[in-house]
């Protein structure tokens, strides 16, 4: 264990998503989402999986929260289905919907764990797709911003955080560019619409909590990563500094500096979102926040000649990423010296691993090593003075990892999904000893 440390107000946390882990997916009067569509096209998930029964979560909720609370985790990152509280996306309420976000954020409150609520984690109301196009339509960033007030005013005053989305270039990107997730479009112009719309919502939303006087603090969740040239060849540089600001400057200069950056509107050309910018937007997107969540995972490798194989030299996740700690160090402190950061929270970090259970036990060292050198990076970024808030590890348990299905193991708890058995995994046990080292190491501090 490497030994780091953080300030005694330091958040840990562990992070899910709706519908990762709940399943139930007809139950209670739940409207359809995006991605229980998805999931019905033919190659879009390995294995025709979906999400129907997930984790079971919506079912287990207790045993669940009394596992954490067991692991002495101290913050729950989970995000709310939009289609469970809002069957259509506007409209009426689903009260038995609510009552299950209700149920959880008591059920964490009762067991001392901080509730860190996030409004959109990629399933969007199918009706919305259906009806207007989704986030194509200026419209759907309206619906957000009602949804959103809604849930402030039934959890805002319980609540320790709200994010309005969760990486929101994978709903503007992979959703509508590459066709790899819900709702699986191809087009250029259509994700750069998407993304604005995206990001308006995300104003609207604060603007709309604000107004109604939610006191939590409220921000967003971005998935960040620097990027690096294959090689230092001019044309390997240029590729990587585009990709950055396509995929990070592309969120956080609307959000701190008010414009989209230069070098990728190039890029997008005629395809970028010119058309659907009006008037007094960049106001909206800026609206001040409380925190910035990060999601980190790995680095960005670029070469002028398409995409090129990192040099792993720490290895590779079961996701085949290249696992590269020391790129959260460095993302954070290029963010802190660019933009005026609000507190930063990494709100997902973890590794898939092949994992399974024998003898009742699971031996994932990667994912022990995995955890610990990036909290240890982490903590450089905190001491070359990033305000570092929290960290929240991805995942709690095993779940539905989107278009790759159920063979990606995220989690520090086992799930077998026949019989929806929980297994602590080694790492479990070790994350359990980080924190309960860490509050020790906390007293000591006050003492
Ligand atoms: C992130 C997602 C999360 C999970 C991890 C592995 O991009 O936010 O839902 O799938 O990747």
């Amino acid at each position: 264990m490497k030994n780091y440390n953080f300030d005694e107000n330091f958040v840990w946390g562990v992070a899910t998503s709706s519908y990762q882990i709940e399943g139930a997916a007809g139950d209670d009067g739940r409207g359809a989402s995006i991605w229980d569509e998805f999931c019905k096209i033919p190659g879009k998930v390995v294995n025709g999986e979906n999400g129907d029964v997930a984790c079971d979560h919506y079912h287990r909720l207790d045993q669940d929260l009394d596992m954490m609370a067991d692991l002495g985790i101290k913050a729950y990152r989970f995000s709310i289905a939009w289609p469970r509280v809002q069957p259509e996306g506007k409209g009426a309420f689903n009260e038995k919907g609510l009552a299950f976000y209700d149920r959880l954020v008591d059920g964490l409150l009762k067991r001392g764990m901080q509730p860190f609520a996030t409004l959109y984690h990629w399933d969007l109301p199918q009706a919305l797709q259906a009806a207007q196009q989704g986030w194509e339509s200026r419209d759907t960033a309206y619906r957000f911003a009602d949804y959103a007030r809604k849930i402030g005013s039934v959890l805002g005053d319980r609540v320790a955080s709200i994010a309005t989305h969760n990486e929101p270039w994978c709903t503007a990107w992979l959703g509508n560019a590459t066709g790899y997730f819900a709702p699986g479009n191809e087009d250029l112009k259509k994700a750069a619409n998407v993304s604005h719309h995206l990001l308006l919502s995300h104003g609207l939303a604060l603007q709309a909590l604000r107004a109604d006087g939610v006191k939590a603090p409220l921000g967003i969740v971005l998935n960040q990563s620097p990027a690096h040239g294959a090689t230092n060849s001019p044309e390997d540089l240029a590729a990587a500094s585009l990709e950055y600001a396509k995929f990070v400057s592309w969120y956080m200069d609307p959000i701190f500096k008010g414009k989209y950056p230069a070098e990728a509107l190039q890029w997008y050309g005629d395809n970028g979102p010119q058309g659907v910018i009006r008037e007094g937007d960049f106001g909206i997107i800026g609206t001040p926040m409380d925190f910035l969540g990060i999601n980190y995972y790995t680095r960005i490798f670029a070469s002028a000649s398409g995409p090129k194989r990192p040099p792993g030299e720490l290895g590779f996740t079961d996701m085949d990423w290249e696992v590269y700690p020391q790129g959260l160090t460095e993302l954070l402190a290029r963010l802190n010296a660019e933009y005026t950061l609000p507190p930063v929270y990494i709100t997902e970090n973890g590794c898939a691993v092949n994992d399974s259970v024998v003898n009742g036990r699971v031996h994932d060292r990667e994912r022990i090593d995995f955890y610990d050198l990036h909290l240890a990076a982490l903590a450089d970024a905190a001491s070359l003075g990033v305000d570092v808030a929290g960290y929240f590890a991805w995942s709690l348990m095993d779940n539905f990892e989107w278009a790759s299905g159920y063979a990606k193991r995220f989690g520090m708890v086992h799930v077998d999904y026949a019989t929806q058995k929980r297994t602590l995994k080694d790492s479990a046990l070790w994350y359990r000893d980080v924190i309960a080292r860490h509050a020790a190491q906390a007293d000591s501090l006050e003492a």
